[in-house]
Order: structure tokens, then sequence, then C-alpha cells
């Protein structure tokens, strides 16, 4: 696992872009996209290279992490409809070939089932995290197996997300479809991205605590290929944050 910590989130959100960047140029290519405002600068970047450097997506296919349930096709707050505003609305990447869980479908756990079948082939997973440890939206307790299935939000993560929806804890839906740990852990290479002081704990137990359902954001440690980007804040409870600091200093050109 690279743990590369920057000063500010703007730093973290080209670094992550840099990535993205990279696996687009070199050919065809699957990325899996998070929803939510941790991926935000990064997305703001791809799309400040697409139009001004002419990095283009036509050859690129996106699955989204997860999706409300019950929210009705085009609801502004549905993740599909998130990314669409956030990101590849703005690129020249075909709109048939960016897919999400069906979360208005009238039976969400065949929706689950399909989606996951569909998904094959991620290279880069972009990661954000909640502050209870979630990766998607696969909650503490999830299995480190897990599949694409429907999950209950925790209370914590409907606080988090009322933002979204008017302050409301109350209208952020029950249920979402997302992928599972052991989905996400196909993709070739995870990215998680935070900002701010309100994801240093959740981030500390991720990278340096325990592997445990308890964290589900500690399946990183399992895979053979993990950047996390962060800015000071958010890596300010990581115990070996100056040997991090150190490993990227004295990076060889060769690695
Ligand atoms: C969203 C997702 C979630 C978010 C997490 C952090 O698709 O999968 O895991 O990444 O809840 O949310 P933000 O970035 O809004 O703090």
């Amino acid at each position: 696992m690279e743990v590369l910590i920057h000063r500010s989130a703007e730093a973290g959100g080209r670094v992550v872009a840099d990535v993205v960047e990279d696996v687009v140029r070199r050919g065809p290519t699957v990325l899996g996209l998070a929803t939510g405002s941790s991926p935000l600068l990064a997305y703001a970047e791809l799309i400040r290279r697409h139009r001004e450097e002419g990095l283009s997506f036509a050859r690129v296919e996106a699955f989204l992490l997860d999706e409300y349930v019950g929210l009705p096709a085009g609801h502004p707050e549905s993740y599909r409809e998130v990314i669409r505003r956030e990101l590849t609305g703005h690129l020249d990447i075909d709109a048939d070939r960016v897919h999400a869980p069906d979360g208005s479908h009238p039976d969400p756990p065949a929706a689950a089932a399909e989606y996951e079948k569909s998904l094959v082939g991620v290279g880069v997973q972009i990661l954000g995290i909640g502050t209870n440890g979630h990766i998607g939206f696969n909650e503490p307790g999830s299995s480190l197996m897990s599949l694409t299935r429907v999950k209950t939000l925790a209370r914590q993560t409907r606080d988090d997300n009322a933002r979204f929806f008017g302050d409301s804890i109350d209208a952020v839906p029950r249920h979402v479809i997302t992928q599972g740990l052991g989905t996400i852990a196909r993709a070739g290479h995870l990215v998680l991205t935070a900002a701010g002081e309100h994801k240093a704990a959740a981030v500390a137990a991720a990278v340096e605590g325990p592997l445990t359902a308890s964290c589900p954001a500690s399946i990183l440690q399992w895979h053979p290929h993990v950047t996390v980007v962060l800015d000071d804040a958010a890596a300010s409870r990581l115990e070996r944050a100056s040997f991090y600091r150190e490993i990227a200093a004295q990076k060889p050109a060769w690695a």
C-alpha cells in the first residue's frame, strides 16, 4: 500500500487524476467510480484535462460503486445523476457505457445480482471512505468477501449524507445497492482518497488498524495494489505518517 500525503486536498485531487489519466491514455479501460464529495476535486481536474489538454474518455467504460434504493430514475441525488452532473456529462464518454445499479428496480436483490454479473475487468477503482470506515456502502460488519447486494445504511452514514437531502435525515434512503468488498477487491488498482480531519480516525483504522469487518476499508490491506491519497488533516492520526512522507520523498525513478 502506498500512502501519499499532500498539503492540500487540491494536490491530492491532481494525484488521483494522474492515476486515471495514465490508464486512460494507455488504451481501452474500465474505471470504477465513487460518488460523494471525496473525488470531486479529482473529477474537476479530469474535466479540465479533457477540455484543455484533449484527454479523451471515448474508450472508457465506467461502473459506479453504489446506488440508493427507491429514488425515482432521474432523481438529482441518485448516484447515476450525480456522476453525470459531476463527471461523465462533461466528458466524451458514451452515456451507455456508464453503469450503475438500478436502484428503482422493483426487485432490488435481483438488480444487485444482475449488476454483480456485469462487473468485469475494472482497472482503477476510485474510493472514498465513510466516517465509520465504509467503502462503497459496505457498512461496519460487512463480510470481507461480500458481493454486490442490498444493504441498510448505518445511522451515521444517513446523518453524514443528509447534507445532500436538504439536511433531513428522513429524506435519506435507508437502503442501497452496493458493490461488495469482494467485488471491489477484484479491481486491479484501488485508489482511496480522503480529505479533512473528520476522516482521520477512519483512515487510521483502515490503513494501520487490524483487518476487520468492523472497518470495511481495512480490506485495502489485503489487496496487492493500493494507493491512499490524503491531505494533512486526513493523515493526522496515522502513526507512521512521517515514514510514508519519507517513502514518497525518496521514491526512486524506477518505482
Ligand atoms: C459513494 C461511496 C461512499 C463514499 C463515502 C464518503 O459512492 O461509495 O463510500 O465514498 O461515503 O463520502 P464523502 O466523499 O461524501 O465524504
